[in-house]
């Protein structure tokens, strides 16, 4: 099954055979949380610290998921096993489930999960290599007492709003501010720049995601004895960066070569070549083997 292959309701179904009710809330209100995970022969990489996060994101919207950590990780290896292909995706989605067509969940009466393991190619393989174009869109993250950032939800309106600005200027990912005017992060993606040999990344306060390999990255960089600091950014701090470069489990690692219309100076810089074969090297050790 070249597509991919969901769980849903017990069964494994080819993907494209896949259907949830049309009033499930998660479909009419965005009312659910999910989690992207990669795996990399076979073996999905960082489940644990997905797993918590989809937990502490349905927690913080009063969502209960009725599947142990042990159900979800034998579900997951089941559709791991189905898909045909050693390295791959998966989207653990939980929804709030059917209920009447209000947007009150508390007549939903029970979560649906959902388990896909298929493919994502954030950016063809040119980008990947030669680094990709950013712009700084000008719909703003929603502000952490509209929606914590932290909670990874089936809500992304305004970051597809940004990938909407990117994509009519041409380019290949938006950055999102916060309402004050400071960096948040891409549309599906974390952000770090390099200056002087430090690097950066903006606070979660600021209005990103904790992304899990984000985490992984600001890890690796210290382990390999760069300078690495969480520090709140401006546009201008990205246009006058010596690098630039994404993370997230769909992103992996991908360079940056131009922001706003300047080019970084260097592209794939030094800084990123280092945690970018340290994060390969991670998941060998972690998974025993990989895609490229
Ligand atoms: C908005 C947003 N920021 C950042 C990330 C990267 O997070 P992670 O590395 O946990 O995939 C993602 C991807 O899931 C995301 O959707």
């Amino acid at each position: 099954m070249k597509e991919g292959v969901c769980w849903l309701h017990g069964e494994i179904l080819p993907l494209e055979q896949a259907r949830i009710p049309v009033l499930d809330h998660g479909l009419l209100y965005g009312d659910g949380v999910f989690e992207g995970i990669r795996f990399y022969a076979g073996v999905p990489f960082l489940l644990n610290e997905h797993l918590r996060r989809l937990r502490d994101s349905a927690r913080a919207i009063a969502l209960e998921i009725p599947w142990e950590d042990q159900e979800l990780s034998g579900i997951t290896a089941a559709v791991v096993e189905a898909f045909e292909g050693d390295d791959g995706y998966l989207r653990m989605i939980v929804t709030r489930g059917e209920g009447p067509l209000g947007i009150d969940p508390a007549q939903c009466r029970a979560p649906r999960l959902i388990v896909i393991a298929s493919r994502l190619e954030m950016v063809n393989h040119a980008a990947r290599t030669e680094g990709v174009r950013l712009i700084t869109a000008a719909i703003r993250r929603l502000p952490p007492d509209g929606l914590d950032p932290r909670i990874k939800s089936l809500n992304y309106l305004n970051h597809i709003l940004a990938r909407i600005e990117a994509n009519r200027a041409g380019a290949d990912e938006a950055v999102l501010l916060n309402a004050q005017g400071r960096v948040a992060e891409g549309t599906a993606d974390n952000l770090f720049v390099v200056r002087d040999g430090r690097l950066l990344t903006p606070p979660v306060i600021d209005g990103t995601l904790p992304g899990i390999t984000r985490a992984l990255v600001i890890r690796l960089a210290g382990e390999a004895g760069i300078d690495v600091r969480e520090r709140s950014l401006a546009p201008y701090d990205l246009h006058t960066a010596d690098e630039c470069f994404l993370t997230g489990t769909g992103a992996e690692l991908i360079p940056v070569r131009e922001i706003d219309g300047r080019a970084m100076k260097a592209c794939p810089g030094p800084v990123f070549r280092c945690c970018s074969e340290a994060f390969r090297q991670e998941i060998r050790r972690h998974c025993g083997g990989e895609r490229r």
